[in-house]
């Protein structure tokens, strides 16, 4: 449903690599009710993925650049004023990986390059995104810029790795540069806390379809899907949200608030009645 939302802004949208991405349901929402927009991706990730395919879609310039570099990222804020023919309303951030994950490497038993890339990649590059705007001066007034994250930033939630520390530094980072740059520019920053999503990041997680399943059972509305973000996303783009800002926004069913459900309950004394009779 279309409601105009995001009628005559301009937004860069990083991350979407396939269908499945929820920056590519994030473009397809925000061009829906109006925005035009560039889309960012690694120039491996626009080769081998389906970026294209949505830049075709929507009408929209496709940047290739590796968030974790600072001159590709100056590239594409400059650019996207150019190609969309002024200042920025709202960015995307969605972008999350971890070479110990994909390596298999276990958090107490993690290797500190790779751990450094994870933060790098995860969290950093949201830092540098911010600075490079602020300095470039690349956003209107009132913009919005999200990042997304994930509850394991807070809680332990087994397999997530060293993406919790990862989504952590994210959510600090979304404070302490949400204050800078609202003082500065009334410019705001939050992260959008989502449900486990099945993408091509989210089944790198261990055991995905079990905490899937489980979350499922725990949230009293069930698990957030991707179009449910990609809602949210374009609402917290909107002037509806003008003054909310340096927020980690739960979009989960209401999982966040839940210690046991009766759903979950039955689930798991189902699996003791079995493990009894096996
Ligand atoms: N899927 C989930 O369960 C879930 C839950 C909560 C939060 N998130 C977060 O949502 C965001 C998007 O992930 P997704 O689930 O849509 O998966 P996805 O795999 O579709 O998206 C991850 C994106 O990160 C990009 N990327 C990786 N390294 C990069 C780099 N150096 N520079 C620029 N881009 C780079 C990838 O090319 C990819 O497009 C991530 O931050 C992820 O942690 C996902």
């Amino acid at each position: 449903m279309n409601h105009n939302l995001l009628k005559g802004k301009r937004g860069i949208i990083f991350g979407a690599l396939n269908e499945q991405s929820i920056a590519w349901k994030v473009a397809e929402r925000a061009v829906e009710e109006g925005a035009t927009i560039t889309l960012s991706n690694t120039p491996v990730a626009v080769r081998m993925g389906d970026t294209n395919k949505l830049g075709e879609k929507l009408n929209a310039e496709i940047l290739p650049a590796d968030a974790t570099n600072v001159e590709d990222l100056e590239m594409v804020f400059s650019k996207s004023i150019e190609i969309l023919g002024g200042k920025i309303d709202f960015v995307l951030h969605s972008i999350g990986m971890s070479p110990n994950v994909r390596k298999k490497r276990t958090y107490d038993d993690l290797d500190y390059d790779l751990f450094n890339k994870t933060l790098d990649i995860s969290a950093i590059s949201f830092h540098k995104m911010l600075q490079v705007a602020r300095k470039l001066d690349a956003i209107q007034r009132g913009g919005s810029i999200l990042a997304l994250s994930y509850i394991a930033a807070q809680r332990v939630f087994y397999g997530y790795n060293d993406m919790a520390d990862a989504k952590a530094l994210l959510e600090s980072i979304t404070r302490s540069f949400g204050y800078i740059y609202g003082r500065d520019k009334g410019v705001r920053v939050n992260t959008i806390s989502q449900s486990p999503t099945m993408t091509t990041a989210g089944s790198g997680v261990k055991g995905m379809s079990d905490l899937m399943d489980f979350s499922e059972r725990m949230a009293p509305l069930g698990n957030a899907d991707a179009d449910d973000c990609a809602d949210y996303c374009v609402v917290m783009f909107s002037d509806l949200t003008r003054k909310v800002t340096m927020q980690n926004l739960y979009n989960d069913g209401g999982f966040s608030g839940m210690g046991m459900s009766l759903r979950a309950m039955k689930q798991y004394s189902n699996g003791l009645d079995e493990s009894t009779t096996e």
